[in-house]
């Protein structure tokens, strides 16, 4: 029997996110004011005809969508509107703690300084409403040595962010081709966390793991084709940070009724519910969390294991992250 309240409970219960392309949260509204303040031409006459733009047949239509929309992005004061604008959203959600990839490379190939883009999302982090830390992407499309560029632009600005990832396209770009510019980011004591198992195959996860020595794995929902990473996923207790609504929009599933979550879940391992690009596949956090309640048989203890995942799996210092846990093991004691 479902608990009659899991809904509320779902939205009302604390929780991290920790996978948010800040670019993701651009909303078509914003895109259009901050065209106009900047004088920046849209290839879309309106915010309706952006938005009915948005369908997608995989991740490459998505991301050169995506691309297109940042491109309105030019001013410290742009990025911290952007970035306060999802913090915001977020903790309208219960949101407590967020950790935000941005693509620094987005905006320098366009002429954009590194410091125009971190810092105006790094005040906003400073600003609150809700705890908030950095993780600086790097875009997989391009080269190892355009990676280690950026990590050298970035090192002035070390004490801004916490880590490093890898996005964007990824079929082709296995996590190997940036086993160096990773191996730098260890040695400067990064948190390391790469997107593999999306589009691409169980073994982009494993090199994600052996080679770049990710602590976390964005997606990996396709590592249930593999039995083996299955259970060293499960053993280890590797967090992936999965997207519900991402991948139905992206068609990894072709419905909701379809997606793995729950075979994840089964299979023991440490998966969280995040929202990817929420301003381009329909929802912020607790969208994403009722989508995936709504269609597969989740229930209390699902919700209260997917909320814990998101505080355990977060790189908060200890003592902040077991703050979290017991606001929210008391939140489910008192149910
Ligand atoms: N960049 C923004 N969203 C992404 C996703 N879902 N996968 C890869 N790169 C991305
Ligand atoms: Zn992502």
């Amino acid at each position: 029997m479902q608990h009659p309240q899991l809904k509320s409970i779902v939205q009302e219960m604390p929780k991290a996110e920790l996978h948010i392309h800040i670019e993701g949260s651009l909303e078509p509204e914003l895109i259009f004011e901050l065209a106009q303040r900047n004088g920046v031409t849209l290839a879309y006459p309106s915010v309706d005809k952006l938005r009915a733009a948005y369908a997608f047949d995989n991740l490459q239509s998505f991301l050169d969508i995506y691309y297109a929309g940042a491109s309105v992005l030019l001013t410290e004061q742009d990025f911290y509107d952007m970035t306060a604008a999802y913090l915001r959203r977020a903790a309208a959600d219960n949101v407590r703690h967020a950790e935000l990839f941005f693509d620094p490379q987005t905006h320098t190939d366009r002429g954009v300084p590194f410091a125009t883009a971190i810092d105006g999302i790094w005040r906003a982090c400073q600003d609150g409403p809700i705890s908030a830390t950095i993780i600086m992407c790097f875009l997989r499309h391009l080269s190892e040595e355009a990676a280690l560029a950026t990590l050298d632009e970035a090192l002035p600005h070390r004490d801004k962010f916490i880590g490093v990832g890898l996005d964007s396209s990824e079929l082709g770009h296995p996590p190997e081709k940036f086993a160096r510019v990773f191996a730098r980011c260890r040695e400067l004591g990064l948190h390391l966390v790469a997107h593999a198992g999306e589009e691409g195959p169980p073994a982009y996860i494993e090199t994600a793991l052996d080679v770049l020595q990710v602590e976390r794995i964005d997606h990996g929902v396709r590592c249930l084709d593999s039995a083996a990473l299955t259970a060293r996923l499960a053993r280890e207790q590797i967090a992936l940070t999965v997207c519900p609504l991402s991948n139905i929009k992206l068609r990894v599933f072709d419905h909701m009724g379809q997606h793995n979550l729950l075979e994840l879940l089964d299979a023991g391992l440490a998966a969280t519910i995040n929202s990817d690009d929420p301003a381009y596949f329909g929802g912020y956090m607790n969208d994403n969390f009722l989508a995936a309640f709504d269609a597969l048989p989740l229930g209390l203890s699902h919700a209260h294991r997917l909320a814990r995942n998101s505080f355990v799996a977060s790189f908060l210092p200890e003592a902040a992250k077991q703050a979290h846990l017991a606001e929210l093991d008391a939140y489910f004691a008192a149910l």
